[in-house]
């Protein structure tokens, strides 16, 4: 991503926030695993997204019309001895000729100068009730300007979750959004295959889940979007197995949702498999039942179609089948009315994607499912999923959990599936199973 694109995402934020207001963003914090050792450091997306910048201990402030500068960025000095245990770190001056901040001001001084920024604005956009400190310290700025002065209040008058524009511009993809989403999906898609290859009865689920991470390493996406769920047999009826710490058997399906993360963008892909290569007369009528589901689901996108009218259909498909599989008896309709699908089916049909793998952005708009926007990225992954020890079916349905999973783009004339290198018909599978 250029440093143009980040410009021009401030100058459309500042042209929201307005004159005469101030928005704040924190960058993400350090989390610590346990003593000394940290989880891997991965930016807030809302912060990334509006400075392309790093590194923790930063918070960027917008203030429009400033005469010194209206992107200002706090952030850690420049630090030699830091540098020698923790790497390369910006400083104020990176922060400027790198990132484009008109004024950078050390992080440890944000307490002393940001009520001064404060002052006289009147409305504060920030992400509200989402960082515990910011939120603690902006109520003591506030105090703090309230204090000043007891005839002339210079605090705040309102506070505004900065979420509601910046997630609205989120949602819309622009080019260089969908190279990354492109690349990311692509380079998973190719982990998919790898682990297909590589999959055999008697292996642990984590060394499938190795070779995946392995492949999007090679490949560049230098680190997952989410853990990987490696779940076979009844464990893929978990629907967030991430233990992946089981022995693959002989006639188990093998469920992978997996995807890799290209600056700061996910893929979010599932696949499911039969370990032995060939899939069972039952798992095949299940695959079917979910495939159907999902290659319908994938036709109707276009921009002007509501997401949800694609869920409710993905709800009649699945019911109807169910019903003519003998998994539920009844009237389709009633069935649906009673939601009993949802012993099976118990999720929805996608989530928007993008650099978040739960993307942000409205699904509702006053009150109304969304209708798809050119641009606008989204999951499609039907599931079924026959708890092991569900007595009211019959035995051979027990303990298959299904999920096919793909990553769609809304184009002018329909969609894109950004994914769709990875196999997923009967045949396809098969035949890249055996070929082993
Ligand atoms: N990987 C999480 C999901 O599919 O939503
Ligand atoms: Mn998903
Ligand atoms: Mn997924």
């Amino acid at each position: 991503m250029t440093q143009i694109e980040f410009k021009k995402r401030r100058k459309n934020i500042m042209q929201q926030i307005g004159h005469g207001n101030i928005g704040l963003i924190p960058s993400a914090h350090h989390q610590m695993r346990n003593r000394d050792v940290d989880y891997p450091f991965r930016q807030d997306s809302d912060f990334y997204y509006l400075t392309g910048f790093n590194e923790a201990d930063a918070m960027a402030v917008f203030i429009p019309g400033r005469k010194k500068g209206e992107y200002i960025l706090f952030c850690r000095e420049f630090d030699k001895k830091k540098q020698l245990w923790e790497g390369k770190h910006s400083g104020l001056e990176g922060a400027i000729t790198d990132y484009g901040a008109d004024d950078a001001f050390p992080i440890d001084d944000l307490n002393d100068i940001l009520p001064n920024m404060l002052e006289d604005k009147h409305r504060v956009y920030y992400p509200m009730g989402r960082d515990n400190r910011l939120d603690n310290q902006l109520q003591n700025w506030i105090k703090q300007l309230r204090n000043k002065s007891r005839h002339y209040n210079k605090a705040p008058a309102e506070l505004i979750s900065l979420d509601c524009i910046l997630h609205e511009m989120r949602l819309f993809k622009s080019a260089s959004e969908i190279k990354l989403l492109r690349k990311a999906a692509k380079i998973s898609a190719q982990a998919h295959i790898r682990a297909m290859k590589y999959c055999q009865a008697g292996l642990y689920e984590y060394q499938v889940e190795a070779e995946i991470i392995h492949e999007l390493m090679q490949n560049g996406l230098r680190s997952v979007a989410y853990s990987s769920i490696v779940a076979g047999g009844k464990n893929a009826c978990t629907l967030h197995y991430i233990n992946n710490d089981a022995k693959l058997r002989k006639n188990d399906l093998l469920l992978i949702d997996a995807g890799g993360e290209c600056d700061n963008y996910a893929a979010d892909i599932t696949r499911t498999f039969p370990i032995s290569g060939k899939f069972s007369p039952a798992q095949k009528q299940l695959y079917q039942l979910v495939l159907d589901i999902q290659l319908a689901a994938i036709k109707m996108i276009k921009p002007g179609i509501s997401w949800n009218a694609i869920h409710k259909m993905s709800i009649q498909r699945m019911t109807e089948g169910l019903v003519e599989l003998g998994l539920l008896t009844g009237k389709v309709d009633k069935l649906i009315k009673d939601e009993k699908y949802k012993a099976f089916y118990m999720h929805r049909l996608g989530h928007w994607l993008g650099m978040d793998v739960h993307d942000v952005g409205d699904y509702k708009v006053h009150d109304e499912w969304r209708l798809l926007e050119v641009g606008m990225v989204v999951t499609v992954e039907p599931g079924l999923y026959v708890q092991a020890d569900c007595k009211k079916v019959a035995a051979k349905w027990r303990g298959i959990g299904i999920r096919i999973e793909d990553d769609v783009l809304v184009t002018k004339d329909g969609c894109e599936v950004l994914s769709a290198d990875a196999p997923k018909t009967i045949t396809e599978i098969e035949t890249l199973l055996q070929e082993n």
